[in-house]
């Protein structure tokens, strides 16, 4: 029998690093996912050459062509839903949703943020954790409420900041644990292994460190 496979729908702004992360994983046969589509808002955004590559399909929807936030959002709503999604990722998508967008996909948004949230949410946050001067910095894979970045923390990874890293030298190593850790939380919402209770992600049957599970809220881990 064929395994069922969740349906994903990617929304991205960039160049798709972590799409093609989730890619690569699909591919490899590790995440029983489906990319059912892409919509980018940026018609330059190389997420989009990514996914042709793959044959995946892609759509073009900018913001720009929206007065009303809520009316760019109920625009990807129904894209999504034409496509069959079942959970949203955002990967790189660089735009705040509305609660109608959440209406429609209720605890079903994730997003990868690249520092330790609560830490620098917003723009630029690898910018933000190297100017302050912090020790460790890192990435959180969360799912998404109505707040900047504020929601559920689904799995963390941190890096050490080297006397030596610049700037960008930190956003690498950053990127390096996006590609790692997004997956892994796309692979535990597809074996139905998350659960939100309040502000906490519970990982069932997480009994190894394995997938990098720090996560204080997890039952076994
Ligand atoms: C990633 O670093 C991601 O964490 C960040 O944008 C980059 C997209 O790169 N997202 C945010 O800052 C969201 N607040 P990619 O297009 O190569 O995946």
């Amino acid at each position: 029998m064929e395994k069922r496979l969740l349906q994903i729908g990617v929304l991205a702004s960039g160049s798709g690093s972590n799409l093609q992360a989730i890619i690569d994983d699909i591919e490899s046969g590790n995440l029983p996912a489906k990319i059912a589509v892409l919509i980018v808002n940026k018609s330059q955004a190389g997420a989009v050459e990514r996914a042709r590559k793959h044959g995946i399909p892609s759509l073009i929807i900018s913001h720009k062509n929206f007065s009303r936030r809520e009316d760019f959002d109920a625009a990807l709503v129904k894209a999504l839903q034409e496509h069959g999604v079942e959970l949203v990722v955002l990967a790189g998508f660089m735009r705040v949703l509305s609660p109608v967008f959440f209406a429609a996909f209720p605890q079903r948004v994730m997003n990868i943020h690249p520092a330790l949230l609560p830490a620098f949410p917003g723009v630029d946050a690898q910018e933000q954790a190297f100017n302050y001067g912090v020790r460790f910095a890192g990435c959180t894979v969360h799912f998404v409420d109505e707040g900047v970045d504020t929601g559920p923390i689904i799995i963390q990874a941190v890096v050490e900041v080297q006397p030596d890293d610049t700037r960008d030298s930190l956003a690498k190593k950053i990127l390096a644990q996006e590609h790692r850790i997004y997956p892994q939380a796309i692979k535990l919402y597809a074996a139905g292994r998350l659960e939100i209770k309040g502000r906490k992600v519970i990982i069932r049957d997480c009994q190894t460190p394995a997938i990098g599970c720090t996560n204080p809220s997890c039952e076994e881990g």
